[in-house]
């Protein structure tokens, strides 16, 4: 049975750190020129039913930066889009490539693949979870401040994907979260009761920012509007004007905190581009430790 990442559900927190830990040392022999070579021979296909710069482009560097060779499908190019069924898909797929990753919009679309794949199916994104990412970033955390351990951690937004998966990682690594999202926009309330039984420490939900900052050692933030909610930008844009993260709402949390966000940002909107820019904001690294964490969960997976 192959092993696959669907959501961060998948692993044990020591398994989490693993990757973390090897993905940190993986980088530093990366800068010391260190060549890779343990893929060689295998391929991954990766199926992107949504766009991507960082994950597409980071995966791939980090396949071919171990040896390995990628094959990309943007999915509306297959036969998925002319219907043909997943588990047919999953199926032939698994006699060409060693894995897939794959970006798409519902979850089920990544259980019915791993449902039916004889090699490891790994999400790169859906509406549901983003949990390579929540990976990466927590890379970033451990970099940062040197450890998880009694860290508070904040979000403030939308609680999309990438709220979810930082739910599921709360409840794995059991650092204290406090979600600030406005009425109608909360996370999933299936993962936030998992990961709230899966932990001692507290994941709160609240509406205000400034209670979600105050005393916080990161804050994460991303768009208001995920993709395929594009129809929904106007209306987003009024609901979540209150939870820009800027100067003002900086000045109620510790003055070294940092803020993450994953990438693209829509300036003036969820994050003013003096945050942005400023040295408390590390999305840059964060976009580089994703190269590193991809490396580590296919050499695990893939290997
Ligand atoms: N952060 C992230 O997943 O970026 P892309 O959409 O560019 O892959
Ligand atoms: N929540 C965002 C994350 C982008 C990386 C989206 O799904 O569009």
């Amino acid at each position: 049975m192959p092993r696959h990442l669907l959501s961060l559900h998948d692993f044990s927190k020591e398994e989490l750190v693993s990757f973390i830990e090897r993905a940190l040392q993986l980088k530093k022999e990366r800068n010391q020129g260190v060549v890779h070579q343990q893929l060689a021979g295998k391929t991954i296909g990766l199926i992107f039913e949504k766009p991507s710069t960082r994950t597409r482009v980071s995966f791939e560097a980090a396949m071919y930066g171990l040896g390995g060779q990628v094959i990309f499908l943007s999915a509306r190019d297959t036969q998925l889009a002319r219907s043909e069924p997943l588990k047919d898909m999953a199926r032939v797929m698994s006699r060409y490539v060693d894995g897939m990753v794959v970006r798409t919009f519902g979850q089920d679309v990544v259980d019915e693949l791993a449902a039916y794949a004889t090699v490891p199916v790994i999400t790169a994104l859906t509406d549901l979870h983003h949990p390579c990412q929540i990976l990466s970033d927590i890379m970033t955390v451990r970099e940062k401040k040197g450890g998880l351990e009694g860290l508070k951690i904040a979000w403030v937004g939308d609680g999309n994907n990438m709220a979810n998966s930082w739910i599921q990682a709360a409840g794995k690594f059991g650092f204290e979260l406090t979600l600030a999202c406005p009425e109608g926009y909360e996370p999933d309330a299936g993962i936030l009761a998992l990961s709230r039984a899966e932990t001692k420490r507290s994941i709160t939900l609240v509406r205000d920012p400034g209670q979600a900052v105050a005393g916080a050692d990161v804050i994460n933030v991303d768009v208001w509007a995920s993709m395929g909610q594009e129809e929904e930008q106007a209306e987003r844009l009024q609901v979540f004007r209150a939870y820009q993260v800027n100067t003002q709402l900086l000045a109620g949390a510790p003055h070294d905190c940092i803020v993450l966000h994953c990438l693209p940002a829509h300036r003036e909107e969820e994050i003013t581009d003096e945050v942005l820019e400023s040295a408390q904001c590390v999305a840059f690294d964060q976009a580089e430790n994703k190269m590193h964490i991809h490396k580590a969960i296919l050499e695990k997976l893939i290997a």
